[in-house]
């Protein structure tokens, strides 16, 4: 049995104080729902206050970013260690990484390993973009990545779906499309890692996730969950995107 994880993915946005604010704002109706995970991933900065103010409670804290070493010279960069003992969750290979910052899959696996060393459950991000989607290259693009940024991680992982043409866009992908490649995810992760692991690992939707859409894609069978961007930060809407799962999904 998956349990459902909803993430909340608030990018670069939030000054320590509005993340203080925000997190006062749903810690109560977020930590009232059983049966769901619930992770929320504001900046580096803010980690530490937000983890006080979640110290004890049920709801997770992760990050939206690490380097794969575990200390040295890397101006400017945090390391798996730094994180182990301020969140839970990391997450690697989001889109905006790939294409701003130029990770390709390589890089993601060496941060999804250092994660897992450090204890971190890594949520790995795979999607294909609109020129791929519309060239038909979807299978092909996610089976790489799946590959590719996965390949011999051990331990608990999360695997976030999305489509790079659906992200911040309001154009959401159909529940049916985002299951069917969600499906091709499992079956891929299945040749990496065996059927049984394949079945435990849960798989999220991301892209437009919004508490208006959210229980079409909750509703599918290979969906545990989703990796919500804008609406993370508008406290209403993040909490009816976790509440709906539980009643939709939660595990008791
Ligand atoms: P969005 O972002 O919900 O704003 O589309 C999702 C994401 O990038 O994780």
């Amino acid at each position: 049995m998956r349990i459902p994880i909803i993430a909340g993915n608030w990018k670069m946005n939030t000054t320590v104080a509005e993340a203080e604010s925000l997190v006062r704002e749903m810690k109560p109706r977020l930590e009232a729902v059983a049966g769901v995970e619930r992770v929320l991933c504001p900046p580096f900065v803010s980690l530490a206050s937000v983890a006080a103010l979640l110290r004890g409670s049920s709801v997770k804290l992760g990050a939206q970013n690490l380097y794969h070493e575990d200390k040295g010279a890397f101006t400017g960069e945090i390391s798996p260690l730094m994180l182990a003992g301020l969140c839970q969750y990391v997450i690697v290979g989001h889109s905006e990484r790939r294409k701003y910052f130029g990770e390709d899959n390589a890089a993601v696996n060496r941060k999804a390993q250092a994660a897992r060393r450090a204890g971190l459950v890594p949520i790995v991000c795979v999607g294909e973009t609109l020129a791929e989607n519309e060239a038909g290259r979807t299978r092909e693009v996610i089976v790489g990545q799946v590959q590719g940024s996965l390949a011999g991680l051990e331990g608990p992982l999360v695997v976030a779906y999305e489509p790079v043409w659906a992200i911040g866009t309001g154009r959401a992908a159909t529940a049916a499309q985002a299951n069917a490649t969600i499906g091709l995810i499992r079956r891929t992760l299945a040749a990496l890692f065996g059927a049984a692991r394949a079945q435990e690992l849960p798989i999220q939707y991301g892209g437009s996730v919004t508490g208006a859409n959210i229980a079409e894609f909750i509703a599918q069978p290979e969906i545990d969950g989703a990796l919500v961007g804008g609406a993370s930060l508008r406290a209403g809407d993040f909490i009816a995107i976790v509440e709906q799962t539980a009643r939709l999904k939660g595990v008791r």
